[in-house]
């Protein structure tokens, strides 16, 4: 096992716009680090950079404590696991996994004890004796998965190995990858472009966008406070409602909404506000107390989950989406409640987050709020 350190790593390809910009990312050994962003956002070009699969245009990569920058792929101790992990179609699948192992000329009683504890760890060994085109997806995405284990090496690198499965296995190889990394508890980094994926695998989640890091951090401290709206969209879903808002001394004004947030703040004039589909709640009768800022929404129509209902409306001309209970009374225009402490705040311009934390805020009066739209 081993850390990884990422340190100002910048990709520009024959002389184009950078992929990859001034990256630093420090991966503490054991830790499962997940790469997030959309298409084209970089994420890729980063992973090979560590695997050495793509030359570094300038920065430094440290595999435990090792400058990787020259060093070969193969000599790196590292281990793929790719959304194409081609398996090699005329071998078992035990051969498969022996296959990199034998190529590294490993003894042969060492190369079975590594394959049967692969096979067991990731519950093959029905399969060992069979050839790929007798395994269902799920089984050969085990098997590319158990060829990176028997390698035991000091890290494992993974690009989006679970988007050629379907819906439901995703989510079972997700638990089971989660697992193994529990077990194996070798460092680990993981692309994906799925929001909710790099927030369940992650220990610490870093969000790119156009080959720079907009936030490094724990999944659920960056669920809670993004630093931008750009993450602010990027990771929940639905994703949060972000408008446009006025701040005049303590009142922030949202079209027609005039909300008192009961105290000043660090800024004045056009901001972008944040709030979450599910910190909004219909709201009580008889107008709002306290903590609460009211909106009028005029429904436009709602999407039905079974376990929630998402209404989507309008505020003024903004589009905001609310997550109600499944049986949640509805109607074509309705006040909808956000505790003031839910309510996040952004440059207008920038998109940077203010410090006029709502984490704190909703850390503190989240009881009290909840309270008062139960009133
Ligand atoms: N070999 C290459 N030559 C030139 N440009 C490239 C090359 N590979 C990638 N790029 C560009 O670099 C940028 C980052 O690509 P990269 O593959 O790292 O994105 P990604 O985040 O992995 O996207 P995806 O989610 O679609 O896989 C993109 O704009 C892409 O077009
Ligand atoms: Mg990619």
């Amino acid at each position: 096992m081993a850390t990884i350190e990422i340190d100002k790593v910048s990709k520009v390809y024959h002389g184009n716009v950078p992929a990859v910009s001034e990256v630093d990312i420090s991966i503490a050994d054991g830790e499962f680090i997940v790469l997030v962003g959309p298409s084209g956002c970089g994420k890729s070009t980063l992973l090979r950079m560590v695997a050495g699969l793509e030359t570094i245009s300038s920065g430094t990569v440290r595999i435990g404590g090792r400058v990787v920058n020259d060093v070969e792929p193969a000599d790196r101790d590292i281990a793929m696991v790719f959304q194409n992990y081609a398996l090699y179609p005329h071998m078992t699948v035990r051969e498969n996994l022996a296959y990199g192992l034998k190529n590294r000329r490993t003894p042969k009683p060492e190369i079975e004890a590594r394959v049967a504890e692969a096979a067991r760890m990731l519950e093959l060994g029905p399969y060992l004796d069979r050839k790929p085109r007798a395994l269902s997806g799920g089984q050969r995405q085990r098997v590319a998965m158990g060829r990176a284990i028997v390698r035991q090496p000091s890290a494992f690198l993974f690009d989006e190995p679970l988007s050629n499965l379907d819906a439901k296995l995703r989510v079972s190889m997700r638990g089971e990858i989660k697992r193994l990394q529990r077990r194996v508890g070798t460092t680990s980094l993981y692309v994906t472009h799925d929001q909710l994926e790099a927030m369940t695998l992650a220990d610490r989640l870093v969000v790119l966008s156009g080959g720079r890091i907009e936030q490094i951090g724990r999944p659920l401290d960056v669920y809670h406070a993004p630093a931008s709206t750009f993450v602010a969209s990027f990771i929940g879903s639905p994703a949060m409602n972000l408008v446009q808002g006025e701040l005049h001394g303590s009142r922030l004004a949202i079209g027609p909404a005039l909300i008192d947030l009961g105290k000043a703040v660090p800024t004045q004039g056009a901001v972008t506000v944040g709030f979450r589909a599910e910190d909004l709640q219909v709201a009580a009768p008889g107008g709002t107390a306290g903590h609460v800022g009211t909106m009028p929404l005029r429904v436009d129509y709602v999407e039905e989950l079974g376990s929630q209902r998402l209404v989507h409306g309008t505020v003024g001309d903004q589009t905001v989406t609310v997550a109600l209970g499944a049986d949640a009374p509805l109607s074509g225009e309705m006040p909808v409640a956000v505790p003031i402490g839910r309510l996040h705040f952004f440059d207008a311009e920038t998109g940077r987050r203010l410090a006029w934390s709502s984490v704190e805020a909703h850390r503190t009066t989240t009881a009290a709020d909840l309270l008062e739209i139960a009133r």
